[in-house]
């Protein structure tokens, strides 16, 4: 078995779709699979020019790879309908022969979604994710195989991945500022938002080959706490980089990069691949800035910016790619 993992190396919304979608254009792929979250992700994604956004459903759809929504998520059934019928609409062929979930992932219950709903304190997406997850950790949750509408998706999740010829690409949601152990707690999710988390599905660690982070050249942040940006220019960023939550509409609260949070997440996740996303963005303000602890780093240009993170990287043997663009890296 190999397994290629993309993690989200800031607060979520860097461009993992993208990533997915274009390495799953590589063919190489037998199996992509989401490992955390629900559909309190939303992953936007151009498919030859059309805008397509999913929550649940990893990325393999869109070139005949079969999906599947692994043990480590939680699925909101009703959301998982209404995705694959917006999937079909939009053109995409046989969604339904090639979507599966796994027999042991959790459901997100009505009862989940009212008690996450009237959340104020953290700035929840109001999905049920949490709740949800509270229910599997405190053993009254519900698992998808005892839903009968869920039946002819589900898989053993263990025969699907522990078999010849296996090559598959985990595709995460949220990141790594929202990881419930290494984010701000309590302004996290409820999920393992790092490679451990695609482990904790049944991967053994020899079999993960390439670990793909992503971040984006300025951070954004949903949610309830104050993120602290407070310079002009982000407002021309958020209007430029549309940054507007995929799942919830919320306008993204925006500040420079922390280098400090890339590199903690860069080493844990232990990566072997970087891509740094919205660099078209940052060429259209031309302002090249990053915080290295509480030092404000102003860059002359843009070779420089990334001068910066190929000299700090330098002794990882990381492959790092800037991408200004929305649908290839
Ligand atoms: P929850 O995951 O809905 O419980 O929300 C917890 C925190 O994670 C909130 O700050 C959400 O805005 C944030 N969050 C959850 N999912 C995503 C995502 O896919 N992108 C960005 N932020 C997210
Ligand atoms: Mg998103």
């Amino acid at each position: 078995m190999i397994v290629d993992v993309i993690v989200d190396l800031q607060y979520g919304d860097c461009g993992k779709g993208k990533v997915t979608h274009y390495l799953c254009k590589t063919g190489k792929y037998t199996h992509v699979v989401r490992y955390n979250g629900g559909c309190n992700a939303g992953h936007t994604i151009y498919h030859y020019g059309k805008k397509f956004v999913t929550h649940h459903i990893p990325a393999g759809v869109f070139f005949g790879v079969k999906s599947i929504i692994g043990p480590g998520c939680v699925v909101n059934p009703e959301k998982f309908f209404e995705e694959i019928a917006t999937l079909e609409a939009g053109g995409l062929q046989n969604v339904r022969n090639l979507v599966k979930i796994a027999k042991n992932t959790h459901v997100i219950t009505q009862e989940h979604i009212e008690s996450d709903g009237g959340d104020t304190k953290i700035g929840t997406t109001k999905r049920g994710n949490g709740p949800a997850y509270a229910a599997k950790y405190a053993r009254t949750g519900v698992r998808a195989d005892e839903i009968p509408e869920l039946e002819p998706f589900l898989v053993d999740f263990y025969d699907e991945m522990h078999q010849e010829g296996t090559i598959a690409l985990f595709e995460g949601a949220q990141g790594f500022g929202l990881d419930i152990d290494w984010g701000d707690y309590p302004y996290v999710t409820s999920s393992h938002c790092t490679v451990a988390g695609a482990m904790l599905n049944g991967i053994p660690p020899k079999a993960i080959r390439n670990v793909w982070g992503v971040a984006k050249a300025y951070e954004t942040y949903v949610g309830a706490k104050d993120f602290g940006g407070n310079d002009p220019i982000f407002d021309k960023i958020c209007e430029i980089g549309q940054e507007y939550g995929a799942t919830t509409g919320r306008k993204r609260q925006i500040n420079w990069m922390q280098w400090d949070l890339l590199e903690k997440a860069t080493k844990i996740n232990g990566l072997t691949h970087m891509v740094v996303n919205k660099m078209d963005v940052m060429r259209e303000i031309d302002c090249w800035k990053l915080f290295s602890g509480e030092n404000l780093h102003e860059f002359a240009t843009e070779a420089q910016f990334q001068e910066y993170f190929y000299q700090k990287l330098s002794e990882t043997g990381i492959s790092i790619y800037f991408s200004g663009d929305k649908a290839k890296i």
